[in-house]
């Protein structure tokens, strides 16, 4: 199916590809320097996350979609036979046979593809009513307590077919894409049955496999009580427990399993018997943790090895030092606490002075923080949260693909590595958060594939298969 905004050139096929010239490129690879006993695939923690391997005037060598070379300019191309085609040819001459396609990044900041590691991307239905409520002064947990809120996208999302719901999923990829995400998580929860449920996450199962942008699934059953269990949260859990996670174990459609556990939704024993029983049916635990009241969803995180707790905007001094001392990605999401128009963002600042390893996402959704965009984000983390620039690539891209189980993976710009990078119309790192309300992405590289291209402004060229 070709695509229907801005498609210029269908590129199916990872060709070869050399990026050359980028004014910075940020690696964030391999351990850093002075850890080498940490896992060199791991998250970076504490003074480490400024320190994200930025090289001057750089370069990247790309062969059926993997990295091959990376470093100085001239290094690469005096090293790297793909390049032998390119002497004597101008550097964009790449349509001639047997030449690379080249991406002049000069005067640009190349980074590894965004990893957005907490969304509901998959739901039907529109909040915006909701949005205006709130410049009312209504509440968010008042308005799920009326019936609002997550209940609301329930109802449009129980009626929406298995189509809509990958229609509306591969819409907002394209979105991301163009954002520069390449790899996103992506949570069930909007329907609290198990059709829907399962609905959701096949969704997202289609969408990834028909879309340049991979996505990770989540169960989350556990997201709200729905109105069949109204004031019975316990016999809800029976469900989840008894009938819902054998269900997405049976189906093998998940890869996570995440609970609310928040003040009028889940409490921290409930949140505990879900993770538990998601771990005894192979789903790794998640928790949305601490992010109006300080419930000690940290703790819990830290207590049970969770691959993350996110949110935290109301983490305590304790559960941050739980979250120090674990291996827990604290996965923090200003945009929610913007669109909330909340001044309690998360302590960024204090968890990463603590050691804590923080990544950051967009927790997009139709109620709480309707953006797509990371850059908007990193925006956000360092006007915001006083994140230093550096920090926030770091937690935007390796930490996060480490919020998500895909360490090593994703997230980094390193030989061997998937070529998965963007290209950012900013002189240096330090310029990305102050390209603020425009979007600084002019080109993206997925699986060594050209999907967004900067002739005409940033234009999608991938084909949906
Ligand atoms: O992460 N907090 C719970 N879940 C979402 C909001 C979902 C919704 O309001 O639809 C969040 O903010
Ligand atoms: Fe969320």
């Amino acid at each position: 199916m070709a695509l229907n905004i801005g498609t210029q050139t269908v590129r199916e096929e990872p060709s070869d590809l050399l990026l050359i010239h980028a004014a910075e490129l940020a690696t964030c690879s391999g351990a850093p320097r002075g850890d080498a006993c940490r896992d060199s695939d791991g998250p970076r923690r504490g003074a480490a996350m400024g320190d994200i391997g930025i090289i001057r005037d750089g370069a990247i060598a790309v062969r059926s979609g993997v990295i091959v070379d990376v470093g100085a300019t001239q290094e690469v191309l005096s090293r790297e036979p793909l390049c032998e085609p390119l002497q004597g040819l101008p550097s964009c001459a790449s349509s001639a046979p047997g030449v690379p396609h080249v991406i002049d990044a000069s005067g640009c900041t190349v980074l590894p593809g965004f990893v957005d590691a907490h969304t509901h991307l998959v739901f039907a239905g529109e909040r915006y009513r909701e949005h205006v409520m709130r410049l009312g002064g209504a509440k968010y947990l008042d308005i799920l307590a009326a019936g609002g809120g997550i209940l609301s996208t329930l109802t449009s999302t129980r009626s929406a077919s298995l189509s809509e719901l990958v229609a509306g999923a591969m819409k907002r990829l394209d979105v991301m894409l163009l954002h520069g995400t390449t790899t996103v998580e992506a949570k069930s929860g909007y329907g609290l049955d198990i059709d829907t449920e399962i609905r959701q996450l096949e969704a997202a199962k289609l969408a990834s496999e028909a879309h340049p942008v991979d996505v990770v699934s989540t169960f989350m059953g556990a997201h709200a009580v729905p109105p069949e269990f109204a004031g019975d949260p316990e016999g809800y859990l029976g469900f989840v427990l008894s009938e819902a996670l054998p269900a997405v174990e049976e189906q093998g459609i998940a890869e996570f399993c995440d609970v609310f556990c928040e003040e009028g939704v889940f409490s921290v024993e409930q949140s505990r018997r879900v993770l538990r029983a998601g771990m005894e049916h192979g789903l790794r635990p998640k928790i949305h943790a601490d992010e109006i009241f300080a419930m000690g969803g940290a703790q819990l995180a830290a207590e049970l090895g969770a691959v993350s707790a996110d949110h935290l905007a109301a983490a305590s001094e304790e559960g941050i030092r739980s979250l120090a001392r674990s291996g827990v990605v604290a996965v923090l999401l200003p945009a929610t606490m913007f669109t909330l128009m909340s001044r309690a963002y998360a302590d960024a600042r204090a968890m990463i002075d603590a050691g804590v390893a923080v990544a950051l996402a967009t927790d997009f959704n139709p109620g709480t923080s309707p953006t797509m965009s990371m850059p908007f984000v990193i925006t956000l983390a360092c006007l915001k949260m006083k994140m230093t620039p550096p920090e926030a690539v770091c937690a935007a891209t390796r930490n996060a693909a480490c919020a998500i189980g895909l360490g090593g993976r994703a997230g980094v710009i390193e030989v061997g590595r998937d070529a998965d990078f963007v290209v950012c119309d900013v002189p240096a790192v330090d310029a990305l958060p102050f390209s603020v309300g425009v979007n600084p992405v002019r080109d993206v590289v997925k699986r060594g594939a050209h999907v967004v291209k900067s002739e005409g402004g940033g234009r999608l060229c991938h084909s949906r298969i």
